[in-house]
């Protein structure tokens, strides 16, 4: 069984979606315009059936999403697939057009055209491949629901004017090509309410049929403007959001009279969300996965932090786990303390971007400046003391906080990393004191 999901099949299902699309432009034009077909059209449907054959067997030998299982089940596939599109499929593989042409006797006249319709039913397929453009994510969801909602009406115009062909039949004096255009602008012209009016009915069955448009333009009318207003409004819900809440922090900000230099650094902090990570605070969003998720995604999302850290370099999963699991972002704006010397201490940190200076009361000595994948704030964890020195982010930094107790429960089920950790605190501690001495 092949994976419904897999680049090949996800290939041959948006052909056959083309080819559909095009055939069923083409049967009704046919039907109203009464043209022989050329030799291109009938190596067409020559292709078309084979490809709706192949399809067929195609469907058979993939597995596919029942409801939201992935079924691979030979057996159920097939009775779901007879239960479901097989009969539709089947008839849009009988080639009528050739057929006729190759048994006079069997020219059934219009009535085997309106048979060929039956074709028709498979652009109804378009869901299912709705639904497999969705999951698979490949455009955003709002922009592809606006494409086939312009697909749809354009389809339908493209019917109606056939319709309209059909009933008004084609002027004498007009070729194909004109008339098809003249009634699509008729149809284009009422569906859309404008009724220049240039084109009229001339009899009860197109008065009745006009009234039928009128009544579905006007409805439809309405129906797209809205959805297009709701669907452009929707493509960057994320931007849109954002941009609310910023708008709200600078109301805030105004009307509590916040000095003009701190206002900018407030939104220079909230340019610097946006840039690094579209304003979505990461820890809101995991925190609505069930369990197995939040961890493949926070491994998969701290995948460089664990990458850069030389403390987890060749540790186990399990450790690993453990910690990331825990750990929370958060972010340093340039110049900001993200502790100061003697503050009671009830985290650690580590840095994933940027760099911070380690530095001493008077601020005249730095110890140390470090950067991606450092870390600090562990002296006060191991020895119960306060800080021994000031950290000053010297630019933006992305940087992950570990709880005091989360620390304290890793030390006690890990003790190499223990020991890695506090010969590494003893040695800053006692470049600290050696300075202090100096
Ligand atoms: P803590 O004492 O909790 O807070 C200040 C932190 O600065 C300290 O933990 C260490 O993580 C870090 N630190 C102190 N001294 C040095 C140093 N010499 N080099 C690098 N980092 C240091």
């Amino acid at each position: 069984m092949i994976h419904p999901d897999t680049k090949s099949r996800i290939f041959w299902e948006t052909y056959i979606f083309i080819i559909t699309i095009i055939v069923s432009i083409e049967i009704p034009l046919r039907m109203v315009l009464n043209y022989e077909p050329d030799t291109w059209l009938v190596v067409f449907d020559y292709i078309l059936t084979v490809s709706y054959s192949l399809d067929i067997i195609v469907h058979f030998m993939t597995g596919s999403h029942i409801g939201i299982k992935l079924v691979m089940d030979r057996k159920t596939v097939a009775k779901n697939y007879a239960k479901g599109w097989l009969f539709i499929d089947l008839l849009a593989t009988i080639p009528f057009d050739l057929l006729a042409n190759q048994f006079p006797y069997l020219r059934l006249g219009k009535s085997l055209r309106v048979i060929r319709l039956s074709r028709l039913f498979k652009l109804f397929r378009v869901a299912s491949f709705l639904s497999r453009v969705r999951r698979n994510n490949i455009i955003n969801p709002s922009v592809l629901r606006l494409i086939f909602l312009i697909f749809w009406i354009l389809m339908v115009a493209h019917y109606i004017a056939c319709g309209w062909l059909y009933i008004t039949g084609i002027p004498e004096s007009s070729d194909n090509v004109s008339a098809y255009i003249q009634s699509l602008y008729w149809t284009i012209t009422t569906m859309t309410t404008i009724g220049y009016g240039d084109i009229t009915p001339q009899n009860n069955l197109q008065t009745l049929f006009t009234i039928g448009i009128e009544i579905i333009g006007a409805g439809m009318y309405g129906f797209l403007i809205g959805n297009i207003a709701n669907l452009i409004a929707n493509i960057d819900i994320a931007k849109a959001q954002f941009r609310e809440k910023l708008e709200r922090v600078n109301t805030f900000l105004k009307y509590r009279n916040i000095p003009d230099a701190l206002q900018n650094q407030i939104n220079a902090y909230y340019d610097y969300l946006w840039e690094s990570r579209r304003g979505y605070d990461e820890a809101s969003v995991l925190a609505e996965l069930p369990l197995p998720l939040k961890t493949s995604v926070s491994l998969y999302l701290n995948r460089e932090i664990i990458e850069k850290v030389p403390l987890f370099k060749g540790a186990s999963d399990a450790f690993i786990r453990e910690i990331i699991l825990h750990l929370k972002p958060a972010v340093v704006t340039p110049g900001d303390y993200v502790f100061r010397i003697g503050d009671t201490g009830s985290e650690m940190y580590f840095i994933s971007k940027g760099s911070v200076q380690v530095i001493s009361e008077d601020e005249s000595i730095i110890y140390a400046t470090l950067s991606d994948g450092s870390f600090f704030g562990e002296i006060a964890l191991l020895l119960h003391s306060p800080r021994t020195a000031s950290i000053r982010a010297s630019d933006y930094c992305d940087l992950y906080v570990l709880e005091k107790k989360t620390f304290d429960n890793v030390l006690s089920r890990y003790p190499d990393f223990a020991t890695t950790i506090q010969k590494l605190a003893e040695a800053r501690k006692a470049e600290i004191d050696q300075s202090k001495k100096e």
